[in-house]
């Protein structure tokens, strides 16, 4: 059960209510590619008409013959058409005019770069299909992906599509145990990995984890191993189940016929954190799929024929996969990969990036914005970034101070903001200024896209009125929304489906102001955000209670200046084990190598005893109330409130409080 907002949420939204305004300028309004305000309206009156004239912007293979089959919360989209997705996002431009445009430039770690048009592209795709194919996958076969930011994990994506074989990546910065709960939840068949990951110039050794991974993953029968690093990770394959990626493709043909996929047929799994269990499976099928997120980023984005288009986001999670590889190819459009981190070799690397190539669109998050806050203007100052046209930012809930500064100094006061709200379960962006129609406000992700409605609602179901912060729900299907929990369809329903019959809980607190605008006011469940990656209070809990010393914890997440949230953790220790900054340490160590580095807690409390009710459940907002240093919120259904005096008092001598 989801908790009300936070007073924490109810400061936040305070702060938000600042009025600021910012129209667009001329110039932008006029080259828009969406101009006219009518959209909206069209979309609202006959949303499936609309989505139904977007499908036509794709190839298919047969014609759908019904635009939505909505049994709530079952959904099927263009029933009865045939398409394929990567068919749809490299082979149709492969043999177009686009043939010699750039599909794809990857920006490697100094040194290292690459161009691939989309008719070298298509070449690529096609030798991995056949690869894989030669290994035994077969169309419905799920691929585990655990890769760094090559261009062969956008080539295996795209490969595994065009085979119909479910892709499921898992972020390269993920552990062993975390890599290999999601191979065994998503039985796959194969794994492709590499024999390391540049990471400022260190070594991530992800064939090491893989092979830990893979001591307990038997549904796994071949690897294929990626070298990127080469002799920096010296790498061992195991006879007749691992393989080099460049010795499979130097062998296969650049020819392959793309897998006819029904309209509903899987194209990935992605696993992402919830509020309880183990991380969820979310599934998107190919059609819907591709259709949002090819309508949402030529609109979003203002997508022109010869943009340079950036997303910053790493492809093990879904905005990689929406908005680097899928919804741009599919709209013909030059995607930018970056390997690296935005500090390596230096703190104006994003800014080098965007001169070099002339990026025109920049999709980033708010906890890099905070950070290149940090580092100065003069970073942002030695660049030229005049070729900018539209910044983005995605993630998590962006502070209006963060919102100028981007305003300011990055797009030098020209570009808009798209604030852009949606979740690895909605596929697509869903609230978002149209760029060229919505005048913006900062801390504001504007307007639900056309034909996506949104409500917030109080904890009876009722629609709160403007200003008041409630339960953001969608209403109304749309295509790119998931379609169920790998495996798991009562938790499908249970989660996302039962709180308000029929309407999707989306697990965020927001509110709508006079103007119809939403604000986006963080989670309302005990799912934290940390530099933008979702992670359960669950998850991090039970790798700390797996720790010899551990009787017991309890994790919050506390407001942060740049990572948004930080993880802090209340342990109580076994009996006769004594507290210690060592084992404090090795405790973080623990975590970070049970789920992964950005799970790590950013502080750990020792306390003697947790505050729990009467029925034994640990009162976490209290304890939240005492990380960020408020008064202590209702104490009257605890057991024994004597407990959280003593924390508190405790947590502010060891200076905690500040
Ligand atoms: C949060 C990332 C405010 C939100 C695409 C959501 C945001 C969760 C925004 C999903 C935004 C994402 N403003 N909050 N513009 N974008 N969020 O699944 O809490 O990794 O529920 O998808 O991020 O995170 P996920």
């Amino acid at each position: 059960m989801a908790n009300p907002p936070t007073k924490e949420q109810e400061r936040l939204a305070a702060l938000l209510q600042e009025g600021r305004t910012f129209s667009q300028p001329d110039e932008f309004r006029r080259q828009a590619n969406v101009r006219d305000p009518k959209i909206y309206d069209e979309a609202e009156r006959d949303f499936e008409a609309f989505w139904a004239a977007e499908a036509e912007h794709l190839d298919w293979f047969k014609r759908w013959d019904k635009t939505l089959e909505w049994n709530v919360p079952w959904a099927q989209w263009f029933v009865g058409g045939k398409l394929n997705a990567t068919y749809n996002c490299v082979d149709r431009h492969a043999h177009s005019a686009r043939r010699n445009k750039a599909a794809l430039i990857w920006e490697g770690e100094p040194g290292d770069s690459l161009v691939l048009t989309f008719g070298m592209l298509e070449k690529e795709v096609n030798r991995f299909a056949n690869a894989l194919k030669s290994l035994g996958v077969k169309k419905g076969d799920r691929v585990a992906i655990y890769l760094g930011m090559v261009p062969e994990l956008a080539i295996a994506l795209l490969a595994c599509a065009k085979l119909g074989a479910p892709h499921s990546v898992v972020f390269g910065g993920f552990s062993a145990e975390s890599l290999r709960e999601r191979i065994n939840d998503a039985k796959a068949k194969v794994l492709i990995t590499g024999d390391g990951a540049w990471r400022r110039g260190h070594v991530v050794p992800l064939k090491h984890h893989a092979d830990e991974a893979l001591r307990d993953t038997p549904s796994i029968e071949r690897v294929v191993v990626v070298q990127r690093v080469g002799a920096a990770a010296p790498t061992s394959l195991e006879p007749g189940r691992d393989f080099w990626w460049h010795e499979l493709v130097a062998q296969a043909s650049d020819q392959c016929e793309p897998e006819a996929m029904d309209a509903e047929d899987i194209l990935y799994v992605l696993y992402t954190s919830g509020t309880t269990g183990k991380p969820k499976g979310v599934v998107h099928t190919t059609a819907g799929y591709l259709v949002g997120v090819a309508t949402t980023h030529r609109m979003i984005f203002d997508i022109k024929e010869n943009d340079i288009y950036w997303c910053t986001a790493d492809i093990g999670w879904v905005t990689g996969h929406s908005y680097i590889v899928y919804g741009p190819l599919a709209n013909g459009c030059t995607t930018l990969m970056y390997e690296g981190s935005p500090d390596y070799p230096d703190r104006g690397r994003f800014w080098s990036i965007v001169a070099k190539y002339g990026v025109n669109v920049l999709y980033t998050a708010p906890t890099a914005i905070r950070t290149f806050m940090r580092w100065g203007t003069e970073w942002p100052a030695r660049h030229d970034l005049s070729s900018l046209r539209l910044l983005g930012t995605v993630g998590e809930p962006i502070n209006p101070e963060a919102w100028v500064w981007y305003h300011q100094h990055i797009g030098r006061e020209r570009c808009p903001i798209v604030d852009t709200w949606w979740q690895t379960e909605t596929g697509m962006i869903m609230i978002s200024p149209l760029p060229g129609l919505i005048a913006t406000k900062p801390g504001s992700a504007t307007k639900p896209f056309p034909g996506v409605r949104a409500e917030v609602l109080d904890a009876n179901g009722q629609k709160v009125g403007p200003g008041a912060g409630g339960y953001l729900v969608l209403t109304r299907p749309w295509p790119a929304m998931f379609r169920t929990i790998y495996g798991d369809p009562d938790r499908y329903v249970a989660q996302y489906w039962s709180r308000y019959p029929g309407k999707y809980f989306t697990g965020d607190g927001a509110k709508v102001d006079e103007d119809g605008y939403f604000w986006l006011l963080g989670r309302v469940d005990d799912v934290m955000n940390v530099a933008g990656h979702r992670i359960s209070t669950y998850e991090v809990e039970s790798a700390l209670v797996d720790h010899s010393a551990v009787a017991e914890a309890a994790v919050i997440a506390k407001a942060h200046e740049l990572k948004g949230q930080a993880i802090a953790a209340f342990v109580t220790l076994k009996d006769g084990i004594p507290p210690s900054e060592e084992l404090k340490a090795a405790l973080r160590q623990h975590v970070a190598n049970k789920i992964g580095a950005i799970a790590r807690p950013e502080e750990i409390f020792f306390t003697p005893e947790l505050p729990k009710t009467r029925s034994a459940k640990i009162m976490r907002r209290l304890l939240r109330d005492i990380a960020e240093g408020r008064l202590l919120g209702d104490t009257t259904t605890l057991a024994d409130p004597a407990v959280i005096s003593k924390l508190k008092q405790q947590y502010e001598e060891e200076g905690k409080g500040e």
